[in-house]
């Protein structure tokens, strides 16, 4: 594809001269332990926010706002729990001017070194040999986040204007579901993000290593729990073992009954509502770079229950899937503990695609669970429930930003992206679409393998670096559609 160059050399050049800033910066923010899902490191979520406030004041940002979301709903074990605050910025405000929202999640997964990590993860670690940077959130979503405020800062440093005005959108809560921001958008949406042309996102991977991608579908993700509980404490099985009905036996007969080892779901209606595969978009997975060995090596295993790319691709991007996460409750150290555990919740999810209704398959979900229930017989006492919920999100690859994506793509890796969909969801990127009535773009910095959730999650220097020039070009090319 051939395309009319913008002169950004002294733009890009830049970039590399700010590598050793950029790195520092990135390192203060992986420092702060904001994991949104641990209600005791909360505090450390609310710190993160106000680091990214500092930086934004540093960068000359206008109008920043800590925007309050109240008091997080149930089900939490502080009942009093805050939500963590949203943070909006703004560099420029010029009406001859498109204008840009990026938005990124400041919260990341837990992280604790007993996972088998081979560095503390709260610590950057540069592998100076490699060339890349460890620690929880490099790549998900601290790397692209302060991406972007990196991109700010080499338009500084070279008195070079922004071609755009940017809004940036930054929240603590996307790893827990985005709580509280649908109402927050769809509040601004004639305020604070009035006249926003265009949402771009950068919290997605390339599909491999090698080659980058620019993506226009995600799943969505509805998250449930199953609470059984019986006995007043948790008791000894030698004592009460074969005298009273154990709520972790009931969990895991219903549990055993969402899904096969073949990764089909169990729950009637579901696959009714999955849209048809048309020949059209079939064709589409024949062109796109990925292999078995790709999925093996990210995996770090062969257990893939499919045997050839184009299958892998469905499953991954336009079929429903059904994960079983975790008991709460249950005995889960080493060794032989012959405890009954009177209370434990069974945490599970459904990541949805088109055309499946969230309401529709919350009701499908809560009736098929508990008509297994009461099969049981049980007296012990229980409850389903959704946890979050988030929706799917498809788009057009051909539209303005993805073409001006695909040029600053062009310009940093020498290569055409390829167009692909992801699995994970990203719950406000319809939110915005439909709130906004405007576009969005997803453009990812990491790489496939870069373990995001994972023990060892890294981010290449190449692709931290590289994914700045991406950004900053992006919005370049974007400015003269
Ligand atoms: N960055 C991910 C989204 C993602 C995951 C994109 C995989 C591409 C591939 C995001 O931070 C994330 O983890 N989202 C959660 C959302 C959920 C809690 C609703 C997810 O997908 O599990
Ligand atoms: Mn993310
Ligand atoms: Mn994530």
């Amino acid at each position: 594809m051939s395309y009319e160059k913008l002169p950004l050399d002294e733009f890009y050049k830049t970039i590399d001269e700010l590598k050793p800033q950029f790195i520092q910066r990135l390192k203060k923010a992986i420092a702060i332990p904001s994991v949104s899902s641990d209600e005791n490191l909360r505090p450390k979520v609310v710190d993160m926010a106000h680091f990214l406030v500092d930086e934004l004041k540093a960068l000359g940002a206008q109008d920043i706002q800590l925007k309050e979301l109240g008091v997080q709903p149930p089900p939490v074990s502080n009942p009093n729990i805050k939500l963590p605050p949203i943070v909006l910025g703004r560099f420029g405000n010029d009406s001859n001017k498109k204008t840009i929202l990026v938005y990124g999640h400041y919260d990341v997964q837990p992280a604790a070194k007993e996972d088998g990590w081979a560095t503390e993860p709260f610590e950057m670690y540069h592998d100076k040999s490699k060339d890349i940077l460890y620690g929880r959130g490099t790549t998900d979503d601290k790397g692209p986040v302060i991406g972007w405020l990196n991109v700010i800062e080499a338009h500084k440093k070279l008195n070079l204007e922004l071609p755009v005005n940017l809004l940036v959108c930054f929240e603590g809560m996307e790893e827990s579901g985005s709580l509280g921001l649908d109402e927050l958008v769809a509040k601004e949406a004639n305020e604070y993000f009035k006249n926003v042309d265009q949402v771009t996102i950068s919290d997605n991977y390339w599909l491999g290593t090698t080659k980058p991608v620019l993506t226009y579908g995600l799943r969505g993700c509805n998250y449930y729990q199953i609470i059984i509980e019986g006995p007043g404490a948790d008791l000894h099985s030698g004592i009460f073992g074969g005298i009273i009905a154990e709520p972790m036996t009931d969990l895991i007969n219903v549990m055993s009954k969402l899904v096969d080892s073949q990764g089909k779901i169990q729950i009637p209606g579901v696959y009714d509502m999955v849209a048809p595969l048309t020949k059209e978009e079939d064709g589409l997975y024949d062109d796109i770079a990925f292999s078995v060995e790709e999925l093996n090596a990210a995996s770090g295993s062969k257990t893939s229950l499919h045997n050839n790319k184009k299958d892998i691709l469905k499953h991954r991007w336009r079929f429903p899937s059904l994960s079983l996460h975790g008991i709460e409750g249950a005995f889960s150290g080493s060794g032989a503990k012959t405890v009954i555990p009177a209370r434990v919740v069974g945490k599970f999810s459904i990541r949805t695609v088109p055309n499946i209704e969230s309401g529709k398959l919350d009701q499908l979900v809560f009736d098929f669970i508990t008509k297994e229930f009461e099969k049981l017989q049980s007296p012990n006492k229980f409850k389903v429930e959704l946890i979050h919920d988030g929706n799917y999100w498809v788009s057009d690859p051909f539209n303005s930003a993805f073409q001006a994506a695909s040029k600053a793509t062009q310009d940093v890796w020498n290569v055409v992206p390829d167009f692909t969909r992801e699995g994970g969801s990203i719950p406000i990127t319809l939110t915005f679409e439909k709130e906004l009535g405007v576009d969005v773009l997803l453009l990812p910095m990491g790489r496939g393998d870069d373990g995001a959730h994972s023990i060892n999650e890294k981010l290449d220097i190449s692709n931290y670096i590289q994914g700045c020039k991406t950004l900053g070009g992006f919005l370049h090319y974007y400015s003269k559609t």
